[in-house]
C-alpha cells in the first residue's frame, strides 16, 4: 500500500488571470447598482424565501482603491441579510478594516462575519475588532446568532435565521475525499492538531447554537470539503480546510456552508454528507452573491415576482 509520501502529485496549476475585457466588466460592476447574482439554495422549513447574501477575501490594502462599495451597498436593498467569509483585509492592519468598515457600517441589513488568516496577523486585535463592531457587524469566532429577518413578501412574519461562525482551519481532506496526505512533518502534525481543536469548536458551537430557527447557517474562512477547490493545487489543499470541520457540520441539520479562502476554488459542492456547500471568494464569485432559502414554492414565488438574476 503507498504511504502518503509516494502519492503522485499533480503539476502545479497554472494561475489563469482574468482577461483585461473580464476585469472591466468586473470593475463596472462593482461600480454600479446592477443587480447581484441570486442563486436558489432549498430549505424546507422556509414557506417564506429569505435572501442572503454572501463574499469573502476583499484583502483590502491601504494602498488601493476599496472596489467593493456600491455592491456592498446594493446589498441593502436586495438581501435581508449579508455574510462576510473573512480575509477582509491583507494584513490585519486597523487601517485596512477601517476601510471596510465604513462601507459596511452604511449596509441597512445585518452583517455577519468571520476572520480570516489574513486578519489575525494583525497585532491590535481589540481595535480591530472594535472598528467592526462600531460599523454594526456582527463578527463570530466560535459563536452563534439568531437574526430575526423580517420577509418582503409578507406584513407580518418574520424568519429566523441562525449563523454559527468559526474561522475553521487548515489539515486536509484525505483520506475521505480526493486528496494527497500532507508531508509527515512538524508543521503539517501540528496543522492536524489544530484542525482537530477547531472542528471541536465548531462541534461545541452547534451543539450550544438555537435550533429553533428556521435555516441554519455555518460561515467560515476555510473549507470543509475539496469539492470548492477549484482549480487549486493539490499541494496546498492541507492549507485549505479540512475534513473534520464536515464530519462535525454533517452530524447537525446545517442547511448551507460559506466559506472563502479558496481563491483558485469553484463556486459550489457539498460536503462528504451532502450538506451543500459555496465558496465565496470574491476571487471565485467576483460580487456578492444572493442565495434564496426557502422550500420549492417560496422560491418559485419569489422567481414569479422578481426573475432570478444570474441564477444557475
Ligand atoms: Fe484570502
Ligand atoms: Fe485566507
Amino acid at each position: 500500500m503507498p504511504t502518503r509520501l509516494q502519492v503522485q502529485l499533480p503539476r502545479r496549476a497554472t494561475r489563469i488571470r482574468p482577461t483585461a475585457v473580464v476585469r472591466d466588466r468586473l470593475a463596472a460592476d462593482l461600480a454600479s447598482g446592477a443587480s447581484l447574482p441570486v442563486e436558489p439554495i432549498p430549505v424546507a422549513r422556509l414557506t417564506h424565501s429569505v435572501r442572503v447574501a454572501a463574499i469573502g477575501d476583499f484583502h483590502t490594502r491601504v494602498d488601493r482603491p476599496f472596489l467593493f462599495g456600491p455592491a456592498l451597498l446594493n446589498v441593502s436593498n436586495q438581501a435581508d441579510l449579508l455574510l462576510i467569509a473573512g480575509d477582509l483585509t491583507d494584513s490585519g492592519r486597523v487601517e485596512e478594516f477601517a476601510l471596510v468598515a465604513d462601507v459596511l457600517g452604511a449596509v441597512t441589513v445585518p452583517v455577519v462575519a468571520v476572520l480570516g488568516n489574513h486578519d489575525r496577523r494583525g497585532l491590535r486585535r481589540v481595535a480591530m475588532r472594535r472598528t467592526l463592531e462600531n460599523a454594526g457587524v456582527i463578527l463570530l469566532d466560535g459563536e452563534s446568532v439568531v437574526l430575526n429577518v423580517s420577509l418582503a413578501e409578507s406584513d407580518r412574519e418574520s424568519a429566523r435565521i441562525g449563523v454559527v461562525g468559526i474561522g475553521g482551519y487548515g489539515g486536509g481532506f484525505w483520506p475521505d475525499e480526493i486528496g494527497a496526505g500532507p508531508p509527515l512533518d512538524r508543521a503539517t502534525q501540528a496543522f492536524a492538531v489544530r484542525a482537530r481543536r477547531e472542528a471541536a469548536r465548531l462541534d461545541a458551537t452547534l451543539t450550544q447554537s438555537s435550533t429553533d430557527v428556521d435555516a441554519r447557517i455555518v460561515l467560515m474562512h476555510y473549507s470543509p470539503t475539496s469539492s470548492t477547490l477549484g482549480r487549486e493545487p493539490l499541494v496546498k489543499y492541507w492549507m485549505l480546510g479540512n475534513i473534520e470541520l464536515a464530519r462535525v457540520i454533517d452530524r447537525y441539520d446545517v442547511d448551507l456552508v460559506v466559506h472563502g479562502h479558496a481563491h483558485l476554488g469553484n463556486p459550489a459542492g457539498r460536503t462528504i454528507g451532502g450538506t451543500p456547500v459555496r465558496n465565496v471568494a470574491t476571487q471565485v464569485i467576483g460580487r456578492p452573491v444572493v442565495y434564496l432559502l426557502g422550500d420549492d414554492a417560496a422560491i418559485v414565488e419569489s422567481a414569479t415576482a422578481s426573475p432570478l438574476a444570474g441564477a444557475k
